[in-house]
């Protein structure tokens, strides 16, 4: 990248931190997703998002919609909402539709927001005060940390991944608020992802319920889940983990997604009402924001008519039996080519969910590999996961099929025969006392990857 010369200092300085995130690989570009390759990457878990009996159901639901005058949508809007919620913005439907949310997922009450990072915002900005204690997982999410940023509280404690107890076993653990979280003056708000969306795995809920219990026993002590990932997949008809494990009156807030599972875009907290009111009083990202658009509010629903249908059971069962399968599968290739931790390792225990991760030190070269055989599979590195932990994450549907799960494998079988040849004769080069390096290695496995294809 070259800065132009009559590029103001502005322009230059921006311009120097993209140049700086380039020469670090780490620089991001949009790309729009090639339609040719088979998606093992994108978060429609049940394939919603591309389904023409839900296409269909959300047409049908728009005509009729209309024929009733749009009796839901009393500000006879058709298409945008006009305003923010608590302008001109809200409408008979939007809170038909939160009664349908709290109706499913068991809760008090719901309320939308344009996005599962807005709700987070929302919900973290706003409630914790001066005084509180934020809890949170190390993996949980960006829009969460954001959400503390803005936050009044000013005790924002991690915890290692999935091990509250652990951390929060200390007894200092809550610091110069040690006393006022004692005796029950100070709240803390425990943060945990449902199902987190690097690492596939599932929050042992009950047991962070128990230690809350136990760790806060004046009860000021408030769980927060964000069921982002869950909704659609765990639970009766897919209404998430709290209510699979029955928890609802052990969580105070759920925040759940619908631009995941459920095909469409869009988020709500799902609280008591009082939790409602407060948010609808000072949560700046559902008060300085346009309302969710009719569209939007129709497809949401009409996911919500498809879960409780039989067609989205079939769907559940179909990414149940592919997660088993692609779990066997790469067993298998372990166990068959013994690949060093470096190259790849697979998770050990069969996955709980449709998300996989492959852990590799090279997630570009296998995610290239695997695209360019026609798989769409991403790396993910630093810092979206820890230095270390670097992998590419597979990403089941209930549309894809054996074969292409057999294809993957293929494809990453390949890649590891390939790295193995090219390993093999760096070593002979170097014995032979030809200097070789890491960037000659990569440069040269693309090549040979390509021209294998
Ligand atoms: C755990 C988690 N929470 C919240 C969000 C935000 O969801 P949305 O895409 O609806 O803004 C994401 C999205 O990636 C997520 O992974």
């Amino acid at each position: 990248m070259k800065a132009s010369s009559r590029m103001g200092s502005l322009e230059a300085t921006l311009q120097a931190r993209l140049a700086q995130r380039e020469s670090q690989g780490r620089l991001r570009h949009l790309e729009i997703p090639r339609p040719d390759l088979v998606d093992f990457s994108s978060n429609d878990y049940l394939s919603l998002s591309q389904d023409l009996v839900l296409r269909n159901a959300l047409i049908t639901y728009l005509n009729g919609l209309e024929k009733k005058a749009l009796s839901f949508s009393s500000n006879r809007r058709a298409i945008g909402s006009g305003g923010s919620r608590l302008l001109d913005g809200n409408s008979a439907f939007c809170e038909y539709l939160e009664h349908k949310l709290s109706g499913f997922h068991s809760s008090e009450a719901a309320l939308l927001f344009n996005s599962a990072y807005d709700a987070n915002i929302g919900l973290i900005s706003c409630v914790p005060g001066t005084r509180d204690v934020i809890l949170y997982d190390s993996l949980i999410h960006a829009s969460i940390h954001d959400g503390m940023r803005l936050s009044r509280a000013t005790k924002k404690i991690h915890f290692e991944h999935s091990s509250i107890i652990q951390d929060t076993g200390r007894s200092s653990v809550w610091g110069d608020s040690d006393q006022q979280v004692r005796c029950g003056e100070s709240n803390v708000f425990i943060c945990v992802e449902a199902l987190y969306s690097m690492d596939g795995d599932i929050t042992d809920l009950e047991y962070v319920s128990n230690v809350v219990k136990a760790l806060l026993p004046r009860g000021n002590g408030y769980i927060i889940v964000d069921e982002a990932h869950s909704i659609g997949i765990l639970g009766d008809g897919g209404r998430g983990l709290v209510c699979q494990l029955g928890l609802q009156d052990q969580v105070w807030a759920r925040v759940i997604g619908f631009g995941k599972a459920m095909g469409s875009a869009g988020g709500a907290v799902l609280c008591s009402s009082v939790a409602r009111l407060y948010l609808i009083n000072y949560a700046r990202t559902l008060i300085y924001t346009t309302a969710m658009s009719f569209l939007s509010l129709a497809s949401i629903s009409a996911a919500y008519d498809y879960m409780t249908s039989g067609e989205a059971d079939k769907r559940r069962k179909q990414l149940t039996m592919l997660i088993q399968y692609c779990h066997d599968k790469f067993k298998s290739l372990d166990q068959r080519l013994r690949p060093s931790a470096a190259l790849l390792r697979m998770p050990r225990s069969p996955p709980r969910s449709p998300i996989i991760p492959l852990f590799t030190s090279y997630p570009k070269s296998l995610a290239r590999h695997c695209q360019i055989s026609k798989f769409m599979i991403r790396a993910i590195v630093a810092p979206t996961v820890p230095k270390g932990q670097e992998r590419v994450r597979i990403c089941l549907h209930a549309s894809n099929t054996i074969e292409q799960v057999d294809g993957l494998c293929r494809a990453i079988e390949t890649w590891l025969g390939l790295l193995k040849t090219e390993r093999d004769a760096r070593t002979t080069k170097h014995n032979q006392g030809g200097a070789t390096t890491e960037a000659d290695s990569q440069e040269s496995l693309l090549g040979n990857m390509k021209a294998s294809l």
